[in-house]
């Protein structure tokens, strides 16, 4: 009788290699788990790291990161040694000085007992002890990471975004809360009084009739008239809707003028009306950037030059005054600054501040243009 013959199967093998496949899903299962919801690079590889130590592949790690651009590697698995938990790997000094290279090369690297891993081009693991680890495995580790690496960038830019919207909303109302105040003490203080007066001349005139007087209230009441014009136009954004951007700046430059002596000169070219928000962001910027010229430039002239290209819309606030050194300004001494940067950025814009001591100063703020 014929037996056919089977192939030999080495069960103890077979029974192995499941194991080790089960324990590798189990790994990377239990990665993901861990970096779903860190917000940082850095504790995205630490709990990488973390995870694939308790796991027993590795006995030791470390997970090197760049933070920015051009700067060093730096490690971010503080605190993870085996050896000396509360300390420093002492390796560590070695494994930064080889990182750069490993980064540049993008491939896994063995470095005495070390293993050196790189995830993208600017985070890298360092593994060493435990066991041997295949290829495929330790491609499907890195790919996870990489993916949470990218992830948390993205949710760190968008609570950026979001930091920023709400710094601009608080700008926003604390702007809107000073200007009702003007506005309330301009009419209080200005339209009231000056009401007040021309009804205690009239009363006055209608007893005892008397041509000067009345020609005295006349004029109060001219002057009056001009006041309530400039508040009305101080309510700028009705200014801008009706007039639109260029009219809105004359008037703004002919009140600079008529109220401070400053000389402004106004060049607008624009072929069409902008966005509502456009001429508003514009508008701001004119406005804090002349009222920074009278308050700080000591200037004879101040201009203002919008001028449309192909993809974008500038405007230039210039002076001739004392000018100041930008750089030198603390983030808390350029709020007015720091808000036209934010309207712009929020539209897709910049600011740039061009200033020397002596020399005047520019303001250069750009818009992008469907
Ligand atoms: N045209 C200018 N000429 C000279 N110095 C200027 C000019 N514009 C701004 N500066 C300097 O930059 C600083 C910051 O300006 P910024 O508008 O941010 O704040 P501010 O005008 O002091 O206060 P506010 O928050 O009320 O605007 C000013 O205090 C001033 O020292
Ligand atoms: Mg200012």
């Amino acid at each position: 009788m014929l037996r056919r013959v089977l192939p030999m199967v080495d069960t103890a093998s077979v029974l192995d290699e499941a194991q080790r496949r089960s324990r590798e899903l189990d790994t990377l299962h239990r990665l993901a788990e861990a970096v779903s919801d860190a917000l940082r690079g850095e504790d995205v590889l630490t709990r990488s790291l973390t995870a694939l130590l308790e796991m027993g592949w590795f006995t030791c790690g470390e997970a090197l990161l760049r933070r920015e651009d051009h700067r060093p590697l730096q490690a971010v698995s503080v605190g993870l040694c085996p050896f000396d938990p509360l300390g420093e790997c002492p390796k560590r000094p070695d494994l930064v000085a080889r990182g750069d290279q490993v980064l540049a090369e993008g491939r896994v690297v063995r470095h005495g007992e070390w293993l050196l891993v790189p995830v993208d081009d600017v985070a890298m693991l360092a593994l060493s002890g435990g066991q041997e680890v295949s290829e495929g495995f330790l491609g499907a580790v890195t790919d996870v990471i990489r993916a949470s690496l990218k992830h948390a960038h993205l949710l760190q830019r968008l609570a950026e975004k979001e930091q920023q919207r709400s710094r601009l909303l608080q700008a926003f109302l604390t702007a809107q809360e000073e200007e009702r105040g003007r506005i309330s003490r301009d009419l209080h203080d200005q339209i009231g009084q000056a009401l007040t007066g021309i009804l205690l001349g009239l009363d006055q005139n209608l007893d005892r009739p008397d041509a000067h007087s009345l020609s005295q209230l006349k004029e109060l009441a001219a002057v009056t008239l001009a006041d309530v014009r400039r508040i009305a136009l101080d309510l700028r954004h009705s200014v801008l809707d009706e007039l639109g951007l260029e009219a809105g700046i004359r008037r703004y430059a002919r009140d600079v003028h008529e109220r401070y002596g400053l000389d402004v000169s106004v060049l607008v070219n624009l072929p069409s009306r902008l966005d509502r928000q456009e001429e508003i962001v514009l508008y701001r910027v004119v406005q804090e950037g002349l009222t920074n010229i009278v308050r700080h430039a000591t200037a004879r002239h101040g201009s203002v030059v919008v001028t449309s290209y192909n993809s974008y819309v500038q405007c230039v606030v210039e002076d001739d005054g004392i000018g100041f050194r930008p750089e030198a300004l603390l983030p808390g001494e350029q709020v007015g600054l720091m808000g036209m940067r934010e309207r712009l950025e929020v539209l897709g814009g910049s600011l740039r501040i061009e200033s020397e001591l002596g020399q005047g100063t520019a303001l250069y703020a750009r818009l992008p243009v469907r």
